[in-house]
């Protein structure tokens, strides 16, 4: 089985210090690709839902740094849901994978380690086109959504 097409919970050092904890993210080695990228969500209202995509290639890591989310994924077959809200936890999301994120409480911030710089073509957003994309994926080449 390709582990790059896996979903994964990934545990990123934490280094705990009276003064305050500190975790850390190097690419290929706490992430299983070169990061290009970082982005951050924040600002969310209390409630919101955020995502409702998938990628053709881009990889990504995303990680609750304060606050809390759902994130739920998806190839349109199987479907994981993982409590986020641990800055020191990220979750491998594979290319292929649909992601929703729900339930954002105040305060939350979002990061998101990606493999690609942004591009809005690599982007499926509607679900029924995003069912044909993965139906017609070669076995080997769809996401693997379990944990
Ligand atoms: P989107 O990925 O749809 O947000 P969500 O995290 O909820 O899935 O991105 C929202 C908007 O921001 C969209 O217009 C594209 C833009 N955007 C960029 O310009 N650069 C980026 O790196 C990202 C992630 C989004």
């Amino acid at each position: 089985m390709n582990l790059q097409n896996k979903v994964r919970i990934i545990e990123f050092p934490k280094i705990c210090d009276p003064r305050g904890n500190l975790s850390f993210v190097e690419g290929g080695r706490h992430v299983p690709f070169p990061i290009r990228r970082v982005f951050f969500i924040y600002d969310v209202p209390g409630g919101e839902t955020r995502g409702g995509h998938a990628h053709r290639t881009c990889q990504e890591v995303v990680t609750a740094v304060s606050g809390s989310f759902d994130l739920i994924i998806t190839d349109g077959r199987e479907q994981v849901l993982v409590h986020m809200n641990r800055a020191n936890m990220g979750v491998l999301v594979p290319a292929g994978a649909w992601i929703t994120m729900p339930n954002f409480t105040t305060g939350t911030v979002l990061m998101c380690i990606a493999s690609e710089e942004y591009e809005e073509e690599d982007y499926i957003r509607d679900y029924d086109e995003y069912l044909r994309y993965v139906q017609a994926l070669p076995e080997g080449e769809r996401p693997v959504v379990a944990l």
